[in-house]
């Protein structure tokens, strides 16, 4: 597939999705949206790829936002359409993708792009990163689940504070607040998460997608979590993946998970 703003590096098991238009912050705009629409649903079908890693192209930024310059003269239906456009074709997918995302922020991750890496699974920040939800300062709201997942993450004081200051925060401020979960040096920010990845690859990627659907069904006020729990974990029993994963803890050797 040919996409014009973002790029794909697959080598082995792990794929690094990199959002390329660094003249713009990597903004995000209608067409990065749809692009990377399509990029996860691509890879999530793909068997061969059980980690991916998301970044921004350039040494600045992770991404500068969503594309300021594409809503500035919206009405209120198309300011509410593009929200619930954004939510259900990118955010929400990315959340509850059941491949692993993990976030590499390198650098500002400001409105839609901390709110990109907050549907990620979980985030590293490098340590020239600043992050925060500026968008009361254009008088408008976060509108791609900002205003649910900071809270989820941070706590409700936290993440009112820093909607309302629309202030910016340091990695090492993300890291004490559990925004995120590690900060590396820039330059071994990649490595770092593909390492992380490749640990995640050596795990059943079945029992992995069962994971995510049951904690994230914690978060959602229309399932119950414990349920989901107990319906995924009996699934498991089911699968390839748990004969192997057990059958070779009794053998004593190393799982090798045909993931299915
Ligand atoms: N939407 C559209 N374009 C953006 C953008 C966004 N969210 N963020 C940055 N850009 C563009 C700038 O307009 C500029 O383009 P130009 O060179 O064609 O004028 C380019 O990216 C570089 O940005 P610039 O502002 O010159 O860089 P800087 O180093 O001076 O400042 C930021 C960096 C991140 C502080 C600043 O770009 C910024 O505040 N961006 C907007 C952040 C924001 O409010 N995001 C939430 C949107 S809802």
């Amino acid at each position: 597939m040919q996409f014009n703003t973002i790029l794909i590096d697959s080598q082995e098991a792990i794929s690094v999705l990199t959002i390329n238009r660094p003249s713009k912050l990597n903004a995000l705009n209608r067409e990065t949206i749809q692009e990377l629409h399509q990029a996860f649903k691509m890879l999530e079908a793909d068997g061969r790829i059980k980690a991916i890693v998301v970044t921004g192209s350039g040494d600045k930024a992770f991404v500068a936002g969503a594309d300021i310059s594409e809503f500035a003269d919206f009405s209120v239906e198309e300011g509410g359409s593009l929200a619930a456009k954004g939510q259900e074709l990118l955010f929400d997918l990315v959340e509850n993708l059941g491949t692993p995302v993990i976030a590499a922020m390198n650098g500002f991750a400001l409105g839609g792009g901390l709110e990109l890496a907050m549907a990620c699974h979980f985030r590293v920040a490098s340590e020239n990163a600043r992050m925060g939800l500026p968008e009361v300062s254009l008088g408008v709201i976060p509108g791609y689940g900002g205003t649910q997942r900071l809270p989820q993450l941070i706590g409700k004081g936290r993440a009112m504070e820093l909607i309302m200051t629309a202030g910016m925060i340091d990695a090492e401020h993300a890291v004490n607040y559990g925004l995120v979960n590690h900060v590396v040096p820039q330059g071994s920010l990649l490595e770092f998460c593909k390492k992380l990845a490749q640990k995640i690859a050596n795990n059943s990627s079945v029992a992995i997608a069962q994971a995510i659907k049951a904690v994230n069904a914690g978060f959602n006020n229309t399932s119950n979590g414990y349920a989901v729990e107990i319906e995924a974990f009996g699934t498991c029993f089911g699968t390839a993946d748990f004969k192997e994963g057990t059958t070779a803890f009794l053998e004593k050797r190393k799982a090798d998970f045909p993931g299915e």
